[in-house]
């Protein structure tokens, strides 16, 4: 495309660090967007971008989350269209984007097939499971099982401190249709059709709106979609840790907090995705003793 400058928005940074790890390989120039708040709580992953030769832009506007980054990598990339080439994180922002992130996902729901196909010697689970912040680990996760009734999905969002609270991430329980980004979705706004600040603990599902493919499932009864608050989401990054030696992300930690919510079988088959390892959390982790 002759570009030369990338672009990227980052909430938790892990979209950050990818894209700052193939512009070193490329040898290109690297700005990334980062709220100041989430500069601050996922400090481990500004260091590496950083490392990986990466310029990254602390944000200040808004409540400086992935949503103020969005904003101003938009803004970076309307004032630069001849040079740059903007690598969104998630299933959001204007059309391709959000099909062609879900496509490049879907190595994920090509894995889980041919592993459940070795393993449980059937190709579909009977559940789905996966957390959403704008939707790219989820998209993934069931982009090959989205006509397929037996398998059933299940989205995870940040419930914050409570659906009630007013402090949530909540989107597809308490959006309601406008445009963010540039896409036609669910959004958490106020009545003159404002954009209200989200809040989570995990910074990749800090944000107010949620892919259109993932609106549009939770419309037609396609996906379950399960608010899990911060604090069952520690709990179950915990439980994870003790019984399996798998310390999640924050992000993934609140799909795990939905299994507690859900009744299975005992031969129910249900996969899971672990969207990140929890590295990155270890500050945050610290400070709840479970
Ligand atoms: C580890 C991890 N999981 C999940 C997410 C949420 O993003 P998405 O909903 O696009 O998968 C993020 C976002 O930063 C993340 O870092």
């Amino acid at each position: 495309m002759g570009k030369t400058r990338i672009i990227a928005e980052t909430g938790a940074g892990q979209h950050g660090v990818a894209t700052a790890t193939v512009c070193a390989l490329m040898n290109m120039e690297c700005i990334v967007y980062m709220g100041k708040t989430d500069v601050e709580r996922q400090h481990i992953n500004v260091e590496k971008m950083k490392m990986l030769g990466a310029t990254v832009i602390p944000v200040t506007s808004g409540n400086m989350t992935l949503k103020d980054a969005t904003n101003e990598a938009i803004r970076d990339w309307c004032c630069h269209p001849a040079d740059t080439y903007y690598i969104i994180g998630s299933t959001v922002g204007p059309h391709p984007y959000p099909d062609m992130v879900a496509r490049l996902q879907s190595v994920i729901s090509e894995e889980i097939k041919k592993q459940l196909a070795e393993k449980e010697g059937r190709d579909y689970p009977d559940y789905l499971i996966a957390c959403v912040g704008g939707g790219s680990n989820a998209a993934g996760t069931i982009y090959h099982y989205l006509d397929d009734e037996r398998v059933r999905i299940v989205l995870a969002e940040a419930g914050g401190k409570g659906v009630e609270t007013g402090q949530t991430a909540a989107t597809i329980q308490l959006g309601k249709m406008g445009i963010i980004h540039g896409a036609r979705t669910f959004v958490i706004q106020d009545e003159d059709g404002q954009i209200e600040e989200p809040y989570s603990i995990s910074a990749g599902l800090d944000y107010p709106g949620i892919g259109p493919i993932h609106a549009n499932l939770a419309s037609q009864h396609r996906a379950t979609v399960l608010a899990v608050n911060d604090d069952e989401a520690i709990e179950a990054a915990y439980e994870l840790t003790k019984l399996e030696g798998i310390i999640p992300a924050l992000e993934s930690a609140h799909a795990l907090g939905a299994l507690k919510k859900l009744k299975f079988n005992p031969e129910d088959v249900v996969v899971l995705t672990v969207s990140g390892r929890g590295d990155k959390d270890i500050e945050t982790y610290l400070k709840f003793t479970i």
